[in-house]
C-alpha cells in the first residue's frame, strides 16, 4: 500500500514522544485540546509511524451522536433481509491489527463511550454470542475538545481511567509563526504580521483562533493586495489597534458596528471581509 506523504508536525514534541511510548507499551491514548490545535494531524502522523514500523494499516473515523455501539464497533444489523452480527470499523479494525483513531471522541454518546471499555482493557468485544479478539497489533488513539466546549459529552470516569489522557494546547508564538510561515509561504509579511498579531491578542478560551482561521483570514486579507499600499496599511492599522481593548468580537461590533453579530464563531474573517469592502 503506498503511503501518503506525511505532514509535517510542529511543536508538540512532548506529546509526540509521550504517544510513541503509548503505542509501544499498547496503552490506548486519548488527545484533548481546543479546536485547531493539531490533535488530528499529530494523530494520524504518529499512527502512521507506527504502521510504517509494524506493517499494520492505519484507519480513521469520527464520531457523531448518531453513532450507536451496534454500527460502529460490533452488532445486528440487517443484511439481504436478514438479522446478522457484523463487525462495525472498530471490531474490524480490532480483528486486523489496524491502528485506529477514533476523532471526536466525545461527540459519541455515553454509551458509545462506555463500549469501548471492553476494548480497550481486555482486548475483546463481544455482542449476541459473537467475540472478537484484538489482534495484538492493534492500537488506539482518540482525540476529544474535553467537556467544556458545545456539542462534546463528559467522558465517563471509567472510560477516562483507560486511556493515557494528553493534553494539547495552541502552539507556541515562534512555532506557530513558522507552521504559517511554511504552509502560507509568507515569512513576515506585513499581512502575515497583522494576523499573527490578531490571534495571539485575541485568541481566548471562549474563543478559540487556530491555524484553520489563520490560513482564511490570510487568504482574505490578500484580497487587500489589489488595494493602493496607503489604503491596506491603513486598513490593518485599524484592524490591530483596536485589539488591546477586548476579545475579538467585541472590536469587531465595536470597530465596524456590526451590532447584530450574534455569534463569536468566524468573528475574525468578517472582520477581514469588512474591512475588504470597507477600503475597497
Ligand atoms: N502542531 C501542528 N503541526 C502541524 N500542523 C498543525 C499543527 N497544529 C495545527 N496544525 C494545522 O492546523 C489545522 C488544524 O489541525 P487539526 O485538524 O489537527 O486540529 P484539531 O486539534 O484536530 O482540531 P479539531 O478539534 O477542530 O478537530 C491543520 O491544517 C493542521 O495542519
Ligand atoms: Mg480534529
Amino acid at each position: 500500500m503506498r503511503r501518503l506523504p506525511l505532514m509535517k508536525i510542529y511543536g508538540n514534541e512532548f506529546n509526540q514522544r509521550a504517544i510513541a511510548q503509548c503505542l509501544d507499551n499498547d496503552i490506548p491514548v486519548l488527545l484533548i485540546g481546543p479546536a485547531g490545535c493539531g490533535k488530528t494531524v499529530t494523530a494520524l502522523s504518529m499512527a502512521d509511524n507506527y504502521a510504517e514500523e509494524t506493517g499494520a494499516a492505519v484507519r480513521y473515523i469520527q464520531l457523531s451522536e448518531e453513532n450507536t455501539k451496534y454500527d460502529t464497533i460490533l452488532g445486528i444489523t440487517l443484511k439481504d433481509g436478514s438479522c446478522v452480527i457484523a463487525n462495525g470499523p472498530v471490531a474490524d479494525a480490532a480483528e486486523r491489527g489496524d491502528v485506529l483513531v477514533v476523532d471526536e471522541f466525545t461527540h459519541a454518546t455515553h454509551e458509545l463511550m462506555l463500549a469501548f471499555n471492553s476494548l480497550t482493557s481486555d482486548k475483546i468485544t463481544s455482542v449476541g454470542g459473537k467475540t472478537i479478539n484484538a489482534h495484538p497489533r492493534f492500537r488506539l488513539i482518540a482525540c476529544a475538545n474535553g467537556n467544556h466546549s458545545i456539542g462534546n459529552n463528559s467522558i465517563p470516569e471509567s472510560v477516562e481511567s483507560r486511556f493515557m489522557i494528553l493534553k494539547f494546547d495552541y502552539l507556541s508564538n515562534a512555532e506557530e509563526w513558522q507552521l504559517i510561515a511554511d504552509r502560507l509561504k509568507c515569512d513576515g509579511d506585513a499581512n502575515m504580521t497583522a494576523i499573527h498579531k490578531l490571534a495571539i491578542e485575541g485568541r481566548t478560551s471562549g474563543l478559540p483562533i487556530s491555524y484553520r482561521n489563520i490560513e482564511r483570514a490570510h487568504m482574505l486579507i490578500s484580497f487587500l493586495d489589489t488595494i493602493p499600499t496607503n489604503s491596506r496599511m491603513r486598513a490593518i492599522h485599524r484592524l490591530t489597534a483596536t485589539l488591546p481593548t477586548k476579545d475579538i468580537s467585541d472590536c469587531v461590533i465595536v470597530a465596524f458596528g456590526l451590532n447584530n453579530l450574534t455569534t463569536h464563531r468566524n468573528a475574525k474573517e468578517k472582520l477581514l471581509a469588512v474591512l475588504v469592502h470597507e477600503v475597497n
